[in-house]
């Protein structure tokens, strides 16, 4: 099949373009300021394993090599708003600085990082990183839209566990907001501008398993003990318990899930109206 393996190699020669220009832009970062610098590595370092962990996942979906390499340019672009938002704002927040995602677009537009990619290839990447940070996915245009996306959230999550672990000790002491314990108590995912405490935060980060898509995601953060781990530093009440048993069960029976992507190729979406 020429045509796919031209696909294939559109991609793959655009991921491998885009490595070495984010190799570069990040490195453009590299700063004298300690609390930069750090940020910066952190950064660098996230980009290459969730590029590393969507590849992963899309090979477990069954996806096609250029659909797997589709996902990796995903991966390694989807924070690529991070660098200069932390050196501008020094802080990740975005609703204390600025969307990075939206900046990240905004940076692909403008270096033309998606060059060598069709219209429908390049609406498929945007839409993921648009989507990649904020608290659902917007209504998507397809099944093949949506599928990467999910991909994306979950690739990201897996590895913002990673991130946090060293954190989770800390606390301060003001326990959970009592608004944020009813959210835990009914299942229903907190928002995480309104968190005003330590726990509150490590509540949002433990709820973020009833927004983890796919099995084979939940299976590595169980594995991982960050689900343990989290739970164990949770202040300890009659409606933490609740809360907690709730999301126990919750995850044993996601974690029986069979994983399905939503969609056999991302060809599927080729031929829709305006990409
Ligand atoms: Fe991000």
């Amino acid at each position: 099949m020429p045509e796919k393996n031209s696909r294939l190699a559109a991609r793959r020669a655009v991921l491998e373009r885009n490595a070495d220009w984010m190799r570069d832009y990040m490195k453009s970062f590299y700063n004298e300021d300690k609390e930069i610098q750090h940020a910066m590595l952190m950064k660098e370092a996230h980009t290459g394993r969730v590029k590393e962990i969507i590849r992963d996942l899309a090979v477990h979906l069954g996806l096609s090599e250029e659909d797997v390499a589709l996902a990796e340019i995903m991966g390694l672009l989807h924070d690529v708003g991070r660098f200069r938002q932390f050196t501008v704002y020094r802080t990740f927040k975005d609703h204390l600085s600025e969307d990075h995602a939206a900046a990240g677009l905004k940076l692909m537009e403008d270096n033309r990082l998606l060059d060598g990619l069709f219209p429908w290839e390049q609406s498929l990447v945007r839409f993921a990183v648009e989507w990649h940070n904020k608290k659902e996915i917007a209504p998507a245009p397809d099944a093949c839209h949506l599928g990467y996306a999910k991909m994306l959230r979950d690739a990201d999550k897996l590895d913002i566990y990673h991130v946090l672990e060293p954190f989770l000790p800390s606390k301060d002491g003001s326990g959970v907001s009592p608004n944020f314990i009813e959210k835990f108590v009914e299942g229903v995912q907190c928002d995480y501008t309104m968190s005003g405490t330590e726990d509150d935060r490590k509540l949002v980060r433990l709820m973020w398993v009833y927004d983890v898509y796919f099995a084979w995601t939940l299976q590595r953060i169980e594995e991982r003990g960050y689900i343990k781990a989290l739970i164990r530093c949770l202040p300890k009440g009659e409606k933490v318990e609740l809360g907690i048993a709730r999301l126990l069960e919750y995850e044993r029976k996601k974690l029986a899930e069979k994983d399905d992507a939503g969609f056999r190729s991302s060809h599927e979406c080729e031929n829709i109206e305006g990409m």
